[in-house]
């Protein structure tokens, strides 16, 4: 996909998880492409090679996305190395699972920070390149969290729903500068995130086999989503034929938002 090759892409939180799987997914596309990770340095360096191995160029940097002062030097450092940022995609988040009684004002603050301010700051840093350029793609990375609320999830259910409220805005205030916004909303997905909410149930609330009975209960396909298939959609909506779609919210679930037609069984 010749055209491609002159597109720059920042992904945060892309050492690992969905992320990592959007970044290589651009890549295979011909996409060069800036990662973004908090802590795991060994793990953004592994994602690097296969990002070589998928025949595209990359860089990795290490930045709080929570911290608007060192968002600001992300973007630097990425402008300083590239040029330009032409396509983002806002996906570093943390998630702590526990009750809303249990909730402490400092937790709520830092799942508000990482998951919801941190689009606002490195959308700020960014958006200029794809202004002067008149092209841009935006996705954000919001939940299902973000649309029905997840039990124990209410720092980060509301930081997601506030993300599908910036993508709306955004998308209506950008599209005179031809620039999409759109979101992603997954059920679970297959990573250390997803799998750490059952992990919680069952250590935290004494819930037993968590896990099954969802994938049994509250879901249709009866898996967990893969991260490429979040990747699938992202790069469809990266590409030249995605260029009236914005302002959307683009649901992967294994069902589970139909999963009240599922009979329950004994
Ligand atoms: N997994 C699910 O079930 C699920 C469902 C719905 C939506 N989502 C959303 O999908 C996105 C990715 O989730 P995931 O499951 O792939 O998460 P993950 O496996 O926990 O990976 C998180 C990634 O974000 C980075 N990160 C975390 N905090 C950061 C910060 N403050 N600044 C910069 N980078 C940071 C991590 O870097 P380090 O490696 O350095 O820690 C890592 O690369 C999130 O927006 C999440 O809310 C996930």
């Amino acid at each position: 996909m010749a055209e491609w090759k002159n597109k720059v892409a920042l992904i945060t939180g892309s050492s690992r998880g969905i992320g990592k799987a959007i970044a290589i997914k651009f890549a295979t596309m011909g996409i060069k492409l800036i990662l973004n990770y908090r802590k795991r340095e060994e793990e953004a360096n592994k994602t690097l090679e296969e990002i070589k191995s998928a025949g595209s160029e990359a860089i990795a940097i290490k930045c709080n996305v929570a911290k608007y002062e060192e968002v600001k030097q992300l973007v630097k450092q990425a402008r300083d190395h590239f040029g330009k940022i032409d396509i983002l995609v806002n996906n570093a988040a943390l998630g702590i699972a526990n009750s809303f009684l249990e909730m402490d004002v400092e937790s709520w603050q830092k799942q508000i920070e990482v998951s919801l301010n941190s689009c606002f700051y490195v959308t700020k840093e960014v958006v200029s390149d794809m202004i002067n350029q008149r092209w841009g793609r935006i996705i954000n990375i919001s939940s299902l969290a973000g649309i029905y609320g997840i039990k124990y999830l209410s720092a980060y259910s509301a930081a997601k729903a506030g993300v599908i409220a910036l993508t709306k805005v955004l998308a209506a205030e950008l599209s005179q500068y031809n620039i999409t916004v759109n979101a992603i909303a997954p059920g679970f997905v297959e990573t250390e995130m997803g799998l750490s909410y059952f992990k919680v149930l069952e250590l935290m609330k004494g819930i037993k086999n968590p896990l099954e009975k969802f994938l049994k209960y509250s879901t249709l396909t009866k898996k967990l989503v893969k991260s490429e298939e979040v990747a699938e959609v992202a790069s469809m909506l990266v590409s030249p034929l995605a260029e009236n779609i914005t302002g959307q919210i683009f649901i992967i679930d294994s069902g589970s938002t139909l999963s009240i037609l599922e009979p329950v069984e004994n």
